[in-house]
């Protein structure tokens, strides 16, 4: 197979080949980080085109109490704070606003039998599960990511994160049949991304629902965890990103994987 640049210009023969992707529409080429609102990026992709929609939005789950999640006592959407990611100081009404908004356009692009497999914490998880489920798609599972040790906290202290699978309709058949429901895999310390998840726990998601030479979305896609996961698993992949930084940083991760390792991977998954 032949890799592409992300953002590179790729001609039609060869992107119908790696997933027959609809040539009516205003999709952009796969392999791509998108700098943008991820509202308004999605509305410009094609309907029925991922396999699967694999992100990490902003918990929004900072505080205990609702009044005092904004920054300098405002709630807002962005904020003009590098400390402070994107999003992440939203209300929980705001909260579910984007995700339900976010989740009606999975379920427009996700092709049938498609999945939303979307990280959030403990606190918020109830409230992104409506979200999404409004949107009808199916509730299947939780899956809790075991950091293996554990953080903050006062009596039982932090050790987990979890996973929310849905579907569009049934489900695609499983890729393989030995991945349980909790996945113990050590968290990054010290990543280019304050919530940067390890590229190994994104390989494990993808290597269950995604099939050979498949495309993923992922709209929060921060650092390029997930893209660098796709490429290094053979699979494609369309990232969203607001903050340019990260755009940068999430290309020149996905630039450094050698196109000689997706197959690698593929093999010893
Ligand atoms: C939790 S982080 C994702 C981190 C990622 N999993 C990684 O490994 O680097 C969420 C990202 O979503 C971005 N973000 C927040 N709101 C957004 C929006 N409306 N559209 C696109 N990106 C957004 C933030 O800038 C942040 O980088």
């Amino acid at each position: 197979m032949h890799w592409f640049q992300p953002g590179q210009a790729t001609p039609e023969a060869e992107r119908q080949q790696r997933g027959g992707i609809s040539m009516t529409g205003t999709t952009p080429n796969v392999d791509t980080i998108i700098c943008g609102d991820c509202l308004e990026e999605m509305k410009k992709l094609d309907p029925g085109i991922f396999d699967c929609v694999i992100t990490d939005p902003p918990y929004s789950s900072g505080t205990r109490k609702e009044g005092s999640k904004g920054i300098r006592k405002s709630m807002c959407r962005a904020v003009d704070d590098g400390d402070w990611i994107a999003s992440d100081c939203l209300t929980t009404n705001g909260f579910t606003w984007l995700m339900r908004n976010c989740a009606v356009e999975w379920k427009r692009v996700l092709k049938p039998g498609g999945h939303v497999l979307c990280f959030i914490d403990w606190r918020m998880y109830s409230v992104l599960s409506g979200a999404i489920e409004s949107a009808d798609l199916r509730n299947q599972a939780m899956i809790i990511w075991n950091k293996t040790f554990f953080g903050m906290g006062t009596h039982f202290r932090n050790q987990h994160e979890i996973i929310l699978h849905f579907t569009k309709g049934m489900g695609s058949e499983a890729q393989r049949h030995d991945v349980g429901n909790v996945i113990s895999i050590p968290p990054i310390r010290g990543g280019v991304h304050p919530t940067e998840k390890p590229v190994e726990l994104i390989e494990k998601l993808i290597s269950v629902v995604v099939p050979p030479e498949g495309i993923i979305l992922d709209p929060f896609i921060g650092s390029g965890t997930t893209a660098v996961a796709a490429r290094r698993t053979g699979k494609h992949f369309v990232g969203i990103e607001q903050e340019p930084a990260y755009c940068e940083i999430a290309r020149k991760r996905v630039a450094a994987v050698p196109a000689s390792l997706s197959k690698w991977c593929e093999n010893f998954k």
